[in-house]
């Protein structure tokens, strides 16, 4: 069903049309992309599936870990490249890792222990290793520098720079707001702090560098966003105290190794709960995926949409919830009705909303998504990506500049597809191929190993 081509380095770039407008043409031509992904339609999912570690959870667990006292061994840690270029930041900064039987062990060097890298950090394609990193670089006796791939390098940084500055640390950036970040570290202090934008990943570098700091630093929120930082924190042995979207951290806490097991992802489960939804039939489990309310707003929007979910076997790890996710369709029935995603509930779903897209095409309503503009500074402009690749597709979408509009009950039509070099773009389109009337491909499909390298082989495993 899912057959891999793997074209020469830039073979197929010259069919690319460039289009005015879609700067992500433009970044993806520069790169180094080669597999072609085919995918022919499937007319069921199934089987049972276990998911690699959640790429949040993950990153904050390497992290903290380098900056605890003693050894921290984390089971099931994301595979995914971009979970690799935290383990491979916090090695250059002195905390060695080993990875043994599947568990990362990553030796801790205290709050004061970290030493000046040897050369340039680089968080490859992940915001996350460079926004939250970057709060503890802040507090550093040393300069580093940090930066990262084409995509990365044009994701705005002056949110993370901002809140930095006013705790004291001095930061370089290209054009004042893109990486390469050059981080003049000193002593912090601590701050109050209200976020402009809803961002789970300034919040954690706001907080992880109030724990360099003298006295209490607060965070305020506008809507809530995921908060497996402050769940870490605690973990590690921080004191945090969280007042509705007001989250407060004492500096300079004794943080101990520990060990931790990290939940399925439940981004990356969300593609093959799509995919269920829009073939004919489905019977899929998903064990021990990641359920913190923070993020389960996908298993309530689907679930609204009236999609037959079910969780089972419900427990606790590190403080976060997880547990067994099941999803039933039958032939002729169980079609989703559609929805409308705006304000908390769009930053909620922010990762999930290209294969949303998907699914609200799919739908008998369509899908309406408002108050989404920071899809614009992802690791592409995700509407203009999406709505490129609808294009190819033959589905109708009507873009405004922070949302969409799909309409319901489309045909999808076997087209080339194109990545542009973003994982979860990458996923979405693969699980539409599904619903085509005929073969698709997928250029530049391994994009999806930024956060799950084995996408291709488990979707090949369950659908049909
Ligand atoms: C993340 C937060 C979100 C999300 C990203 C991971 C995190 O980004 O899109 O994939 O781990 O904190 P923002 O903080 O920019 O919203």
């Amino acid at each position: 069903m899912l057959r891999n081509v793997d074209l020469p380095i830039g073979a197929g770039y010259a069919a690319l049309p460039l289009k005015a407008g879609l700067s992500s043409w433009l970044r993806y031509a520069t790169l180094e992309l080669s597999m072609h992904q085919q995918i022919s339609p499937a007319t069921s999912v199934s089987g049972a599936i276990q998911l690699p570690g959640d790429k949040s959870i993950s990153h904050r667990y390497a992290m903290l870990a380098g900056i605890a006292e003693g050894p921290t061994k984390i089971s099931n840690y994301s595979t995914g490249a971009d979970c690799q270029s935290t383990l491979a930041c916090v090695r250059a900064l002195g905390a060695a890792t080993e990875t043994k039987d599947g568990v990362v062990c990553i030796h801790g060097q205290g709050l004061d222990g970290l030493r000046e890298p040897a050369a340039a950090l680089d968080a490859g394609n992940s915001g996350s290793t460079i926004r939250m990193l970057s709060g503890i670089l802040a507090a550093q006796r040393f300069v580093s520098t940090i930066g990262g791939d084409e995509s990365l390098s044009r994701r705005p940084m002056q949110r993370i720079m901002t809140p930095l500055a006013q705790m004291g640390a001095r930061i370089e950036a290209r054009e004042n707001r893109f990486p390469p970040l050059t981080i003049h570290g000193g002593p912090l202090h601590r701050v109050e702090y209200t976020l402009p934008v809803a961002s789970a990943q300034v919040k954690s570098c706001v907080l992880i560098a109030g724990l360099f700091a003298d006295g209490r630093t607060t965070v305020h929120e506008p809507v809530r966003t995921r908060d497996h930082t402050e769940l870490a924190l605690r973990e590690f042995g921080a004191d945090v105290e969280v007042d509705r979207l007001s989250i407060t951290v004492t500096g300079h806490p004794k943080l101990e190794g520990r060990e931790l097991r990290v939940p399925g992802d439940l981004s990356s489960a969300a593609f093959f709960l799509v995919a269920a939804l829009i073939v004919p039939e489905a019977s899929l489990t998903i064990h021990g995926v990641g359920l913190n309310p923070t993020r389960s707003a996908l298993l309530d929007f689907l679930a609204e949409m009236g999609a037959q979910i079910k969780i089972l076997d419900v427990s606790s790890t590190g403080g976060e919830l997880v547990g067994d996710v099941l999803i039933r369709k039958s032939r002729g029935s169980g079609g989703v009705r559609g929805g409308v995603l705006e304000k908390a509930r769009t930053a909620a779903l922010i990762d999930e909303i290209p294969v949303l897209a998907i699914l609200g095409a799919a739908s008998e309503e369509g899908l309406i998504v408002r108050d989404a503009s920071e899809l614009r500074v992802k690791e592409t402009d995700r509407i203009a990506t999406i709505a490129e690749n609808f294009q190819r597709m033959g589905l109708k979408i009507e873009l405004h500049q922070d949302g969409f509009e799909v309409p319901g009950r489309q045909k999808f039509h076997a087209a080339e597809l194109d990545s542009f070099g973003d994982h979860r773009i990458a996923m979405a389109f693969s699980v539409a191929a599904l619903a085509a009337d005929g073969p698709c491909s997928i250029l530049g499909a391994d994009a999806a190993s930024v956060s799950f390298p084995e996408f291709f082989d488990t979707l090949q495993r369950v659908a049909e």
